[in-house]
């Protein structure tokens, strides 16, 4: 076993004691291990089927239906753009191209240092503000392409 699996080996199984190896506790199972990585590493989930002696496949269905968990290393901080109809025609499209341009990804990537994971959304209620970016849990409205630099880097 691989160094780094040996880790996840171990963190899992602290996280099983937490929860009492308990099969219906899976979900809150699987939200510690993404909040330990970020993600829900391959290692974890077989480590998570072996130990619980549930089919793997089971495991990835739930991995995979709830949309807050990843399968893929997400970024530090998620940049969604809203490209609903009222920011799409007040320009959201350039200000995508600007942060894509800006990151070196495309909407739905992770940048190589794992710092930003950039996605597209529709509408997030805030029309009148828009075109509207969301890093993390913060809004930024009536975004333009300039704006975009300097906010990229206010985060760490
Ligand atoms: S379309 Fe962007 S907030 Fe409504």
């Amino acid at each position: 076993m691989s160094e780094q699996a040996t880790r996840i080996s171990e963190k899992v199984s602290a996280i099983l004691d937490k929860y009492r190896h308990e099969e219906g506790m899976l979900v809150s199972i699987l939200q510690d291990i993404q909040a330990e990585y970020n993600h829900l590493p391959k290692d974890a989930l077989v480590e998570v089927s072996r130990r619980l002696g549930i089919p793997l496949t089971q495991v990835y269905s739930v991995a995979t239906f709830f949309k807050a968990f990843s399968l893929t290393p997400r970024g530090r901080h998620s940049i969604h753009v809203c490209l609903g109809t009222a920011c799409h025609v007040r320009g959201a499209v350039r200000v995508l191209d600007e942060v894509e341009r800006e990151l070196g990804i495309k909407a739905g990537e992770t940048t190589a240092d794992l710092k930003y994971t950039l996605e597209r959304v529709n509408c997030v209620g805030a029309c009148a503000l828009g075109p509207i970016v969301i890093v993390d849990d913060q809004f930024s409205g009536e975004m333009t392409i300039d704006k975009v630099k300097p906010m990229l880097t206010s985060y760490d």
